[in-house]
């Protein structure tokens, strides 16, 4: 992804994937506030925002990727796509204001796990009872890359990044516990994807 540019990005994956993640999205979503982390080019925001109208939904990311997300936002024209937000993991708070769901796509391998574990704090800080939390993208299982493709993949990240690479599974649903979410569902997506979703418990009294 050219992210520097002034442009219009295009990611083939996000281009890919919208339409098997939209329709699970459906199954748990209806009106109310989504944060998107990691909004990237911007396609996953208006291809989402357009189906699902009753949902106000809130782009954020890193200050190079705001063009992008810019250009379709301006092009799509929704009232209900907004942003986007700065939100660097890490330096950044979410913006102010209740949200009943939190997305982010194909960001957790490409983060450090430092950033992760932040992130994951903060969905425990910011999201109340019943919020949802979507997490997509590749994950091991008891330390196992779930396919060859996978396994690839994730020496490609390390190439670029030795910060970024595939999570755990177990190591992301144990700090999501921590944080007050319980696991809803681990749902499989093509090409050796996941979709998680998790729920925000009730605060505990001490
Ligand atoms: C592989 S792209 C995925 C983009 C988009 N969600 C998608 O599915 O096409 C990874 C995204 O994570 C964002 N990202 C990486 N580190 C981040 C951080 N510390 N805080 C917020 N976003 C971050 C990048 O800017 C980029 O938009």
């Amino acid at each position: 992804m050219n992210s520097e540019s002034n442009i219009k990005n295009f990611s083939p994956a996000a281009d890919r994937n919208k339409e098997p993640i939209l329709d699970l999205l459906k199954l748990y979503i209806s009106k109310g506030r989504l944060l998107e982390i990691g909004s990237g080019t911007g396609q996953h925001a208006v291809f989402f925002g357009q189906a699902l109208p009753e949902l106000q939904w809130i782009t954020s990311d890193v200050k190079r990727n705001h063009s992008t997300i810019k250009e379709y936002l301006i092009e799509a024209k929704l009232k209900n796509v907004h942003g986007p937000e700065t939100l660097k993991v890490g330096e950044h708070d979410f913006p102010k204001g209740k949200f009943n769901y939190l997305f982010t796509a194909n960001t957790f391998h490409i983060m450090s796990w430092k950033e992760v574990k932040t992130l994951i704090k903060l969905f425990g800080k910011r999201l109340r009872e019943g919020a949802l939390v979507f997490i997509y993208g590749p994950f091991n299982y008891n330390g196992d890359f779930t396919s060859e493709s996978n396994k690839a993949f994730n020496d490609s990240l390390k190439d670029r990044n030795t910060n970024s690479g595939i999570r755990n599974f177990e190591d992301v649903l144990s700090n999501m516990q921590a944080s007050g979410f319980k696991i809803l569902n681990d749902h499989e997506m093509p090409a050796n994807n996941r979709l998680l979703v998790f729920e925000r418990l009730a605060f505990k009294e001490d």
